[in-house]
């Protein structure tokens, strides 16, 4: 497929062929590069920082996002001599058990506002190239028979183009995501876990014999079901390849058998995921990551909203707001940031 994107002034000094193909390992570094020309071009503009030059943790996040769903993972091509790779722009989502989550979309900043986007967003909501034009593109209105029961993606507060091409679609701008960022000054804020709770380090519990793996899957599958009504086992291999440590919490004794909780830490810095069962639990989940993991440094944390109990517990912990906050677009009003702090504004 090719579309012109149409003149704009200030924008495009002239129409631009754009075709469509899925994506390859072969074009994950000019994607990354479309990333940060993408995010700079309106955040430096806004007076923030650009983003960091090294691109290496970004790039090892898309590998996983193609190995694990490379359907949803498609790159524009712009026939014009600007980037000799020739892209010009990418999407990419995954779909964890009917849970599709928009990884990313970028375009090239002299491309945007011509309709890229768009066509890139239909290829990782269809999963293929569209054959019947956009009524062949499933989306919370219209399913479409793809099994999928939920949309969603977190965007930046900053940019209305992005946040407006996906309430159209019914994914709507919900609950703000804030960077909370920075090192412990008042550890009363994360307090210690109570007598009448349990943690169990996954490691221990993986370690555990021979059946120790599949036991902990199981454990965090179920709670990940009940919470955000999917597992995703791969993106939690994917944090353990990333150096974070995953821990449990549960009744003393029966940590395995009635689970309430979990949450990651990591010496580099990165708290999270964190799930709850109730969200009353947040403040000690997260004094367990990071007393648990001695972190080298500061600390930092996407963390919902409506996450109160930790948005608070955190702040009380001396920790900052960083930056402008990110939004999580939901295809419905009941979400579960409430009791779920997310990986990442990529992976859920
Ligand atoms: C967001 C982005 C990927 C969209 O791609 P694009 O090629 O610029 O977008 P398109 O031209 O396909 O579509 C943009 C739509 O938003 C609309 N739009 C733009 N500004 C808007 C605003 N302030 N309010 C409502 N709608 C707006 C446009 O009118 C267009 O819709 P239309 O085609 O029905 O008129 C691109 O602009 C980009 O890379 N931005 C910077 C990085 C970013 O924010 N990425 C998203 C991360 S989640």
């Amino acid at each position: 497929m090719t579309t012109t994107p149409d003149e704009a002034p200030g924008r495009h000094r002239r129409a631009t062929a754009v075709t469509y193909r899925a994506g390859t390992d072969g074009d994950l570094d000019a994607c990354a590069a479309i990333w940060k020309a993408a995010i700079d071009d309106y955040q430096v503009r806004l007076g923030q920082p650009p983003m960091p030059a090294d691109l290496a943790p970004l790039r090892r996040l898309l590998i996983h996002v193609l190995t694990t769903d490379p359907t949803r993972f498609w790159v524009a091509l712009a026939a014009d001599d600007r980037d000799a790779s020739g892209v010009a722009g990418f999407s990419c989502a995954t779909v964890r058990e009917g849970l599709w989550f928009l990884a990313m979309l970028f375009v090239r900043p002299d491309l945007q506002g011509g309709g890229v986007g768009a066509a890139l967003m239909d290829r990782a909501q269809a999963g293929r190239s569209p054959a019947g034009g956009t009524s062949s593109v499933p989306g919370p209105d219209d399913p479409l028979d793809s099994g999928i029961h939920t949309w969603g993606m977190c965007t930046d507060a900053a940019q209305p183009i992005s946040n407006a091409l996906y309430a159209r679609r019914g994914m709507v701008p919900r609950v703000p995501v804030w960077r909370v960022f920075g090192e412990v000054r008042r550890w009363s804020g994360l307090p210690e876990l109570p007598s009448t709770l349990e943690v169990q380090p996954f490691e221990a519990i993986a370690g555990a014999g021979p059946d120790g793996h599949r036991r902990l899957a199981e454990i965090v599958d179920g709670l990940d079901r009940e919470l955000i009504g999917a597992a995703h086992p791969m993106d939690h291999a994917w944090l353990r390849r990333e150096g974070r440590s995953g821990f449990l919490v549960g009744e003393p004794g029966r940590v395995a058998e009635r689970p309430l909780g979990y949450a990651y830490g990591s010496t580099g810095g990165r708290l999270g995921p964190v799930a709850a069962v109730d969200p009353a639990l947040h403040p000690a989940l997260l004094g367990v990551a990071v007393r648990r993991t001695p972190i080298l440094g500061a600390m930092a944390a996407w963390v919902p909203g409506t996450a109160d109990r930790a948005t608070r517990a955190l702040l009380d912990a001396g920790l900052r707001l960083d930056g402008f906050p990110a939004l999580v677009c939901w295809s419905h009003a009941d979400h579960p940031f409430d009791r779920y702090l997310p990986i990442s504004l990529a992976i859920v």
